[in-house]
């Protein structure tokens, strides 16, 4: 079973997609730290990030992995090569470029290969932007997250400061999460917007229990679709 959890950034994806998966015993995928992998592959590397060859290639050659604890559903560690980028891939250099680097076709493509692979394995809460219109169509539940700008801004700042990374400046957080929010919606692909047959959850008034009760009551209710084969090749 898949449930694809999207929305803008500071939304709490992360924190409900872990608790909702940790109810139903399932595993989650961050789609948004391999799109920050790739980004931070490219800056380590100084890819021109104009140079869409050079960005596609990073994300085609490159296998990102994951490392796990037993029993906790969230990826603990990011992995490219073997080097641990878990916290560099939130830095600001990364959230400044992310949005460019994610908008390149070729980079999609070869994200949405690994991410198919990754989800095809079992059973799965994938978080993203565009997991319930291009990644998982058939996915057999769809949220999408949002909150005010305010309330996303406020929820990042609490998340770096737990993370102890990135910036926990109230007023650039909120400056940074609006300009990604613009360029993820106004690309050309696999832009972020809601599903057709997305549930549409605003989690501004909500608390976090809240929004993870909501969506395992709808899991329970879903009709699963069973297997679906997604092209990966
Ligand atoms: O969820 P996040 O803030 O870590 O995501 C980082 C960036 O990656 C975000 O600006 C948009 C991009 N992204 C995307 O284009 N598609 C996804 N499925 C996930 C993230």
């Amino acid at each position: 079973m898949i449930i694809a959890i999207d929305g803008p950034s500071g939304a709490g994806k992360s924190t409900v997609s872990k608790e909702v998966a940790k109810r139903l015993g399932f595993s989650c995928l961050d789609t948004g730290a391999m799109y920050r992998s790739v980004t931070w592959m490219a800056l380590a590397n100084h890819v021109d990030l104009d140079d869409a060859d050079a960005l596609s290639a990073l994300a085609r050659d490159n296998a990102i992995t994951f490392g796990r604890i037993p029993g906790d559903p969230m990826p603990h560690t990011v992995y490219i090569h073997g080097a641990d980028v878990t916290k560099a891939i939130r830095s600001r250099e990364v959230d400044h470029a992310v949005s460019r680097v994610s908008a390149v076709s070729g980079v999609r493509d070869a994200m949405l290969i690994q991410q198919r692979r990754m989800g095809m394995q079992g059973n799965y809460v994938i978080e993203g932007r565009d997991i319930g219109t291009v990644v998982f169509p058939d996915a057999d539940l769809k949220i999408f997250l949002t909150a005010s700008d305010d309330e996303r801004a406020r929820r990042r700042v609490v998340q770096n400061r737990a993370r102890g990374v990135g910036s926990t400046d109230f007023a650039s957080i909120r400056a940074d999460l609006c300009k990604r929010d613009q360029d993820d919606s106004s690309r050309a692909i696999a832009a972020l917007k809601p599903a057709d047959d997305a549930c549409r959850l605003d989690s501004t008034d909500m608390s976090m229990q809240q929004v993870i009760d909501t969506i395992c009551q709808r899991a329970q209710c879903v009709d699963r679709k069973g297997v679906v084969q997604y092209d990966v090749s």
